[in-house]
């Protein structure tokens, strides 16, 4: 392999140079920075140079036999896609809970006999490390196959420390063996296990005083994660998960405002969380603060589809200044996908966002969402060479022409591990 990829001549590179210090808002979401006839040259896995390929051939001409050379004519190069908010660790299957809620149960009321959370949570502690990490190896080869290079990844069927930090130490193991990149997010607090049913300030308690801070000590996670929902973890129960997982270094996420109102909009941007997920019942005062706090706003409009549900007003939020990215919740209750590009496409048919707006979700504001944005989310000089092609000459074809994978080529670290719509490379089976 060289050292360098000199990726040539696309019909739109997707630059969305400029702003990494803050997340987009507004105007700034469509703002993609294009290049037409763009190239890129990546050495040593970091982006060298971006520009008109006839920019980039009088600056490389000379070094030519020392690149691999990726034809991107005809075809559009973004960022590499970042996934900020999945459950990627879990064992098992819940197509027996769609079919039920097919025929009228909901969600919730699946969860509350036992099923949802728990059904994977006791299917989880029953798998063995190596049966997890195969189960997620696969799940993540089908990312890589979509144009996801970086992706966020909750622990949460364990619910007691030895399961979730199996789930962790998972994670980790992938991070270093698979060529995505996994930002691992503790979240003991997915869900009340059936011993804390009558008294869960125990619980909390215990996430508080035993999980969070291991969780932390062991380096096993960035951020702290808590479904704040009626049935689960109210408000207050929440602010003190968070705030314990601030206190030991883990920055907050939440679970908000997924079935009911419940005010998780408003907790996110009182305690300062990175995002807050889902959103789809926010009220307008909690988006207004989270657009007052930088609160980037993950819409997950999969888990929506899948709940038939009505969408997060994608549209509101992001004309009230909110920053907006978007995410597949990859899980096997709420939304068992792991289809970022069609999730963008649910955000322009569902949400009412352009096929700008949900480019720049699925990347830089992606990237802002999980702490990330210094590194990845855009194609400039001095990111990591990550980098998705895909089989379209222009974006809006990207979401026009639907439930496509028009994936062709990923580039990892300035390494090619998808050609032609394949995996490249050994790491294909591990
Ligand atoms: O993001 N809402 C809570 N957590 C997941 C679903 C997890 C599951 O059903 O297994 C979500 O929707
Ligand atoms: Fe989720």
């Amino acid at each position: 392999m060289k050292k360098a990829v000199f990726i040539r001549n696309a019909s739109q590179l997707v630059t969305l140079r400029g702003t990494s210090n803050a997340p987009r808002v507004k105007g700034e979401m469509s703002e993609l920075g294009i290049i037409e006839n763009g190239s890129l040259w990546i050495e040593d896995g970091i982006i060298q140079a971006v520009g008109t390929d006839q920019e980039l051939m009088a600056r490389v001409n000379g070094r030519l036999t020392e690149a691999d050379m990726v034809d991107a004519s005809g075809k559009l190069v973004t960022p590499g896609l970042v996934d900020p908010h999945t459950h990627l660790v879990f064992a098992g299957s819940r197509e027996n809970e769609f079919n039920m809620r097919l025929q009228g149960s909901t969600y919730m009321e699946i969860m509350n006999k036992g099923g949802g959370i728990h059904a994977t949570t006791r299917a989880t502690k029953a798998a063995s490390h190596e049966e997890l990490f195969q189960q997620s190896y696969t799940r993540l080869n089908q990312f890589l196959l979509h144009g996801v290079t970086t992706l966020e990844a909750k622990s949460g069927y364990g619910l007691e420390w030895e399961t979730e930090r199996k789930q962790l130490e998972v994670a980790k193991q992938l991070n270093e063996q698979h060529p995505i990149d996994i930002v691992s997010t503790f979240m003991g607090a997915h869900a009340i296990p059936k011993e804390y049913k009558d008294r869960p300030d125990d619980f909390v308690q215990l996430l508080i005083k035993q999980m969070i801070p291991k969780a932390a000590e062991w380096g096993l996670a960035e951020f702290n994660d808590v479904f704040c929902e009626k049935g689960v973890f109210t408000p207050e129960q929440a602010k003190i998960i968070l705030e314990a997982g601030k206190y030991f270094g883990l920055m907050p996420k939440i679970h908000a405002d997924e079935i009911e109102p419940y005010k998780g909009a408003e907790l996110a941007a009182e305690i300062g969380a990175i995002s807050a997920d889902h959103l789809l019942k926010a009220s307008e005062i909690g988006m207004k603060a989270m657009a007052e706090k930088g609160v980037v706003g993950v819409l997950l409009p999969g888990t929506a589809y899948f709940l038939m549900a009505e969408s997060a007003n994608a549209r509101k939020m992001i004309d009230l200044g909110v920053p907006v990215a978007l995410s597949t919740d990859c899980n096997p209750g709420s939304s068992p996908t792991i289809s970022l590009p069609f999730i963008m496409n649910l955000g322009c048919l569902k949400m009412g966002m352009t096929p700008a707006e949900v480019i720049t979700a699925a990347t830089i504001n992606a990237a802002h969402a999980i702490n990330r944005s210094k590194d990845i989310g855009s194609l400039e000089v001095g990111k990591k060479g990550d980098v998705t092609i895909f089989n379209c000459e222009n974006y809006m074809k990207l979401q026009y022409s639907y439930g496509v994978n028009h994936t062709d080529t990923v580039i990892k670290n300035g390494r090619v591990v998808v050609k032609d719509g394949h995996l490249a490379g050994p790491f294909s089976r591990p």
